[in-house]
């Protein structure tokens, strides 16, 4: 007999649904499965036999095939376990149960348990969308899968409960929605402003950086504070949108980094990766292409410490989803992209000592050192920056002050009004802040007053300013005027914003 069982699979972030078909027939006791690669073979039989054994059912000694329809998707992992293992179960009329409009999701272990699964949120919402009716999921992943909503999510928690629900013997496992209670299981360690002495202008600039989701670049010497306010910008980062948090929590979800038990990700993520990490690692990509740090810190900060050490390569991988907030990754099976929206946090020293430029410490470095040294950071990846601050070392009186400066609460009030200033003037458009207007969408919602507009010129003519230079400084003026509740950008708005242009260091 054949069955035919429905599941999915995950190319990119999307889920897409996947066939399993499984015929018995008889003969001399084989498996074969048909369209998986050679390695995934032999492990995805072993685990379906052990599993099907292990719940109380009859492993048919049989001619059994099972074939996984389309061709072309990425035939890996133990996702096809559980559908196989069901397959061989209907196939072999142990199990007699109309299923033609469920989908059955999750890996299987030997001893038939359900475990935790990559990927449900985007395999469930494609589920949903095709109109299947009813979802098997592993029990753990419950709260991932009910943030899809309209549809009937069955937990499940091993093979062997699976079997007694689909026989009748069971009614159908229910899942509860627990109450509220927030879980920050993926919670990002922040440090509050008010802790950090000092440093005004650094945290002015981060305070207009978080408004906009501006690229920022911090340059000083050793021990001035930099990783700690770099740090210190998920406490001031406004909340995300519904939306927003749906598309981070997906990214998650199919990393593998989001635990069992989680539903939405509420807070913005942080990440910083080490200098050494490869390209791979760092953009995404892979023999099984997953997203990389950029889509990790996607509508969040990714944070480059000691940012000269990447070296010229990682720091040039960059510059494209800098640009175009997206990853493309190239495979043999096609191409997949990835959403790469994040704000861009630099930290570096001014040179190799650290005290170019100090007042106090004499720089050790000879000039040749410390023009290759800065030479690491390309200029076309610093054109892409949008803000450039130094950090100078804070002295004594100020760090052995005891008070307390203004709260990150207190600035967040002021970031989050910014930021719905936004999303309220890019309403009808796939923009969410001003960080993300293309040129054309500089021209459209960057108007200008007659006095700034005098200003940029003579600044555009005397510094030699790009022309991406010329839209960054409209855009981050129009941060600053969202701050200060402004509807028009004026001369002040321009001329704060021309201080934070990126520059070499001299
Ligand atoms: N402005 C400041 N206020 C309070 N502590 C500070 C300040 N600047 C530096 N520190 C302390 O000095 C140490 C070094 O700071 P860090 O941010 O690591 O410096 P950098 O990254 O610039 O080398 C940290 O432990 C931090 O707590
Ligand atoms: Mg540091």
């Amino acid at each position: 007999m054949l069955a035919k069982v429905i599941s999915c699979a995950i190319i990119g972030l999307d889920g897409v649904i996947v066939e399993v078909e499984v015929d018995i027939a008889p003969g001399l006791p084989r498996f074969y499965i048909v369209g998986l690669p050679d390695e995934a073979v032999s492990e995805a039989r072993e685990r379906a036999r052990a599993a099907v054994r292990n719940s109380g059912a009859i492993f048919p000694m049989r001619r059994i095939a099972a074939n996984l329809a389309p061709a072309d998707v990425k035939k890996a992992g133990p996702a096809y376990d559980l559908p196989i293992a069901v397959g061989i179960l209907i196939a072999s009329r142990q199990i007699t149960a109309d299923i033609a409009r469920t989908v059955f999701l999750g890996e299987l272990s030997m001893d038939g348990t359900l475990r935790h699964t990559n990927g449900i949120l985007p395999m469930v919402a494609v589920a949903y969308q095709k109109g299947y009716s009813t979802i098997i999921v592993p029990a753990v992943d419950a709260r991932e899968a009910a943030l899809v909503e309209g549809t009937t999510i069955i937990p499940i928690a091993s093979l062997a409960q699976l079997i007694s629900y689909l026989k009748g013997e069971i009614p159908a496992p229910e899942y509860v929605k627990e109450t509220a209670e927030e879980d920050e299981a993926v919670a990002f360690t922040t440090i509050d402003m008010s802790f950090i002495k000092g440093q005004e202008h650094a945290k002015r600039a981060l305070e207009i950086a978080g408004a906009g989701a501006h690229n920022i670049v911090m340059s000083g010497p050793p021990g001035s504070g930099k990783t700690l306010l770099a740090r210190s910008l998920p406490s001031i980062l406004p909340a995300m949108t519904n939306e927003e948090a749906l598309e981070v929590t997906k990214i998650y979800s199919v990393s593998g980094l989001l635990p069992s038990g989680t539903s939405l990700l509420k807070q913005r993520p942080f990440r910083s990766p080490h200098y050494t990490i490869s390209s791979a690692g760092l953009v995404g990509g892979g023999h099984l292409p997953r997203p990389g740090e950029i889509s990790l810190s996607h509508r969040g900060v990714l944070f480059l410490d000691e940012l000269p050490e990447f070296g010229q390569g990682l720091l040039e991988v960059l510059r494209q989803p800098l640009e175009d907030k997206v990853v493309t990754i190239s495979r043999a099976q096609g191409t997949v992209s990835y959403p790469a929206s994040f704000q861009l946090v630099g930290a570096m020293n001014p040179c190799p000592c650290g005290y170019f430029g100090d007042p106090v410490r004499q720089c050790t470095c000879s000039p040749g050192l410390i023009s290759s040294y800065q030479k690491r950071i390309s200029g076309p990846f610093i054109d892409r920056i949008d803000m450039f601050i130094e950090v100078p070392h804070v002295d004594y009186e100020k760090l052995s002050d005891d008070r307390l400066g203004e709260s990150s609460e207190k600035i967040r009030e002021r970031v989050e009004t910014a930021r719905k200033r936004q999303l309220e003037r890019f309403k009808g458009t796939r923009l969410v802040c001003n960080a993300e207007m293309t040129p054309t969408g500089v021209r459209d919602f960057c108007r200008t007053e007659e006095a700034a507009q005098s200003l940029l010129k003579a600044a555009m003519n005397q510094l030699y300013l790009s022309a991406r230079a010329f839209h960054r400084i409209l855009k981050l003026s129009r941060t600053i005027a969202d701050l200060e509740g402004a509807d028009i950008i004026k001369a002040h708005h321009i001329a704060e914003a021309i201080q934070y242009r990126p520059r070499r260091i001299e």
